[in-house]
């Protein structure tokens, strides 16, 4: 009996070392930064530097007007990393606002993705940054959301050349690793039309990388269009709710699968995955550089989907607040975290 009883209580203490370890989940976020509209020189070195005292309040400069980027940037970067992320993927961002946070965020992390408009450094990045002590890049590429998805491109009636950037990782766990896919993508502000085929890209590839991997497949992005609404063709496209437009025969060719592998494969909204205790009451995504008096017009557009073929569950969804306590906000929209298991 005793060595029964101590035998149970050997267990029960593996048992409970080891299950948050085996629970663990990533913090992944995708935030539109807004582009570097009030470009300047000054180097991220100089910004830390004018920082204030710590130990005092910080003068209130009443943000319900745009900051530039080297201000903005110490934000993003000291939310993201207080929040413990190890996945991100950003919307907007110039070369220097990539490179900016690449320094930021010091030499643990890597980032991947190119510039729009040349396939380079040109250019929004929709680019994924990833930390490497948990996750490891397997590889990478990126399409156009437009009829030539190969080349530098943008869909006719679209106000800006539009991309998806991809990559295969693996995420180390106590249990051994996992390899899954993620896709990062920023839709058209001015054409349906061009939302609508994007999320049909999209879906397409997600489904090719969910049958080939046979592992969860994440997609984050700026839609630029709700969930709900007339403008919600992408989000009913991705989820399975209406059926997707012609895409590229080529493309369809490339990521073509079997008809009857995950027939009716289709994106999860996170934010219906989560326990609903552990969903942030804040809903909106963009605010725009507005002072947070009146929401009724701040709208649901950034998303985290997961693929239906499963292979992951969420702990946590959150939208959080960027207005500082000085009045300023980080960005036009808000970061949105989800913590997936894998
Ligand atoms: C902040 O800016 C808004 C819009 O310009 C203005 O209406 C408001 O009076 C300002 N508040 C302060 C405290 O300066
Ligand atoms: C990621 O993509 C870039 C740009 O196409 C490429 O130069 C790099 O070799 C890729 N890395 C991996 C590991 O696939
Ligand atoms: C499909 O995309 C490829 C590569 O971007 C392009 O060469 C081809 O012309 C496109 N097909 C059509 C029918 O537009
Ligand atoms: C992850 O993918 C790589 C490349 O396809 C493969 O070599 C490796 O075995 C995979 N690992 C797991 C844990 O599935």
């Amino acid at each position: 009996m005793w060595h029964l009883g101590f035998l149970s209580l050997l267990f029960v203490g593996i048992y409970v070392l080891q299950a948050p370890l085996l629970a663990a989940s990533m913090r992944a976020v995708t935030w539109n930064l807004r582009f570097d509209s009030q470009p300047n020189n000054i180097p991220v070195s100089q910004s830390l530097a004018s920082l204030g005292d710590p130990l005092q309040q910080p003068a209130f400069l009443n943000g319900s007007n745009e900051r530039p980027w080297s201000t903005r940037r110490l934000r993003v970067a000291e939310h993201l990393l207080s929040e413990g992320i190890v996945l991100a993927g950003f919307q907007e961002a110039l070369v220097r606002q990539v490179n900016d946070l690449a320094e930021l965020f010091g030499s643990e992390w890597s980032w991947i993705g190119v510039g729009r408009d040349d396939g380079v450094q040109a250019g929004e990045f929709s680019p994924i940054f990833y930390k490497r002590s948990a996750i490891t890049l397997l590889s990478n590429d990126s399409f156009w959301t437009s009829n030539t998805p190969f080349e530098p491109s943008r869909f006719p009636g679209a106000g800006s050349f539009r991309i998806c950037t991809v990559a295969h990782f693996t995420l180390a766990r106590e249990d051994g690793p996992r390899n899954f896919t993620f896709l990062n993508t920023h839709m058209d502000d001015q054409s349906d039309a061009q939302r609508r085929l994007a999320a049909s890209l999209l879906l397409t590839r997600a489904r090719f990388e969910a049958v080939t991997t046979g592992g969860p497949v994440l997609i984050s992005g700026d839609f630029n269009s709700p969930s709900t609404g007339v403008d919600s063709g992408a989000y009913s496209i991705i989820t399975g709710a209406a059926l997707p437009v012609a895409i590229n025969a080529t493309f369809a060719q490339r990521f073509s699968v079997p008809d009857d592998q995950l027939p009716d494969f289709k994106m999860i909204d996170l934010r219906g995955q989560a326990p609903r205790r552990a969903v942030s009451t804040n809903f909106a995504t963009f605010t725009g550089f507005t002072a947070p008096n009146d929401a009724s017009h701040w709208s649901r557009i950034d998303f985290i989907f997961g693929g239906s073929n499963l292979e992951w569950t969420v702990d946590a969804y959150k939208v959080d607040s960027v207005l500082a306590d000085d009045g300023a906000l980080a960005s036009d929209h808000r970061p949105v975290f989800a913590d997936i298991n894998i």
